[in-house]
C-alpha cells in the first residue's frame, strides 16, 4: 500500500515515541516526512532510523518560539514545496501539585502545549494543500482529573478545544482539523512518569482492554486521520485508549 505516496506530512515531536512511530508508518506507506523537535541528537538518530534519504528532512525546532516555526516553514517549502498534511504532536509534561506549580513550569507546559499548537498550525496553513489534514495529539488527562497534571491537562483540553474552532475556520480552504487523545502510551514521557513496574501495573488496570498502549496503537488512528479514508471527519476526537476514558475494567 502507498497512500501516501508524494505526500509531505511534518510531525513535530518526531523525533521520539507517537511522532517518530508515525513517522515510520508514513514513510512505508511512501510519504515525504518533516521531523521537528529541540534535540539535534534524537533528529539524527531518527533520521537513520528511517532511513528514507531525501524523503526525510529534519529540523531543530523548539516549538514555543514562533520564530523556530517560522523558519521551520521556510525550510518545508523550500525543501518540499508544500504540505499535505501536519501531526501537532511535541508535547511536554510537567507534573506536580497545584501548590508547587511555578511559573517558569507553566509557561513552559503551555508555551509547547498550547501555544506550541497553535502557532505549528498557523505556519503550516500556506503550505497545507486544499485537502490538507492537520492532527493534534490530545490527552485522556482532559477527559479525568488525575491528581498532580493540573496545568498538563487544561493545556490538552485547549487543543482538543481547538480542533473544533478550527475545523470551521479552516474547512473553507478543504483542511481538516481532528484530535487524537491516547490513554497510558509506552513512551519515554511515560516511563519517566511512571517508574516502577507497579506504578505501570496500576494504570494497566485501568484500562479495559486490559494492556497499556503502544506508539503504533496511536500512529494508526493519526494515519486514518491524516488519509482521505476520513475525508468526511473534521473537529472530532479519537480515543486511542482501551476505553481508559469510558469504560469501567471489571
Ligand atoms: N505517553 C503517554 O502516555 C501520553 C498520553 C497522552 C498524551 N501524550 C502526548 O503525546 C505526545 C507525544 O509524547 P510521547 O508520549 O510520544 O513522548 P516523547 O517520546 O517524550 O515525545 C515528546 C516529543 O516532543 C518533543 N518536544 C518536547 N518539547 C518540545 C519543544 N519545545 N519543541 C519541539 N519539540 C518538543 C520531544 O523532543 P525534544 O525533547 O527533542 O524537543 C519529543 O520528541 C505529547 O504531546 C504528549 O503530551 C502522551
Amino acid at each position: 500500500m502507498t497512500e501516501f505516496a508524494n505526500k509531505t506530512v511534518l510531525i513535530t515531536g518526531g523525533g521520539s515515541g507517537m511522532g517518530l512511530a508515525t513517522a515510520h508508518k508514513l514513510v512505508a506507506d511512501g510519504a515525504r516526512v518533516v521531523l521537528a523537535g529541540r534535540s539535534e541528537e534524537r533528529l539524527e538518530t531518527a533520521v537513520k532510523e528511517l532511513d528514507a534519504g531525501d524523503r526525510v528532512l529534519a529540523v531543530p525546532t523548539d516549538v514555543s518560539r514562533v520564530a523556530d516555526l517560522d523558519q521551520l516553514a521556510s525550510r518545508i517549502e523550500q525543501t518540499f514545496g508544500r504540505l499535505d498534511g501536519v501531526f501537532a504532536n511535541a508535547g511536554t509534561a510537567d507534573f506536580g501539585r497545584t501548590a508547587d506549580v511555578t511559573e517558569a513550569s507553566f509557561d513552559n507546559v503551555v508555551g509547547v502545549n498550547f501555544k506550541g499548537v497553535f502557532f505549528t498550525i498557523q505556519k503550516a496553513l500556506p503550505l497545507l494543500l486544499d485537502g490538507g489534514s492537520v492532527v493534534i495529539n490530545g490527552s485522556w488527562l482532559a477527559h479525568r482529573g488525575l491528581a498532580f497534571t493540573s496545568v498538563y491537562a487544561a493545556s490538552k483540553a485547549a487543543v482538543i478545544n481547538l480542533v473544533r474552532t478550527l475545523a470551521a475556520d479552516l474547512a473553507p480552504q478543504g483542511i481538516r482539523v481532528n484530535t487524537v487523545s491516547p490513554g497510558y502510551i509506552v513512551t519515554d514521557m511515560f516511563t519517566a512518569i511512571t517508574n516502577t513496574p507497579e506504578a505501570q501495573e496500576v494504570c494497566r488496570s485501568h484500562v479495559a482492554l486490559g494492556r497499556l498502549g503502544t506508539a503504533e496503537d496511536v500512529a494508526d488512528a493519526v494515519l486514518y486521520l491524516l488519509s482521505p479514508r476520513s475525508a468526511y471527519i473534521t473537529g472530532q476526537e479519537i480515543g486511542v485508549d482501551g476505553a481508559l476514558t469510558t469504560s469501567v475494567p471489571l
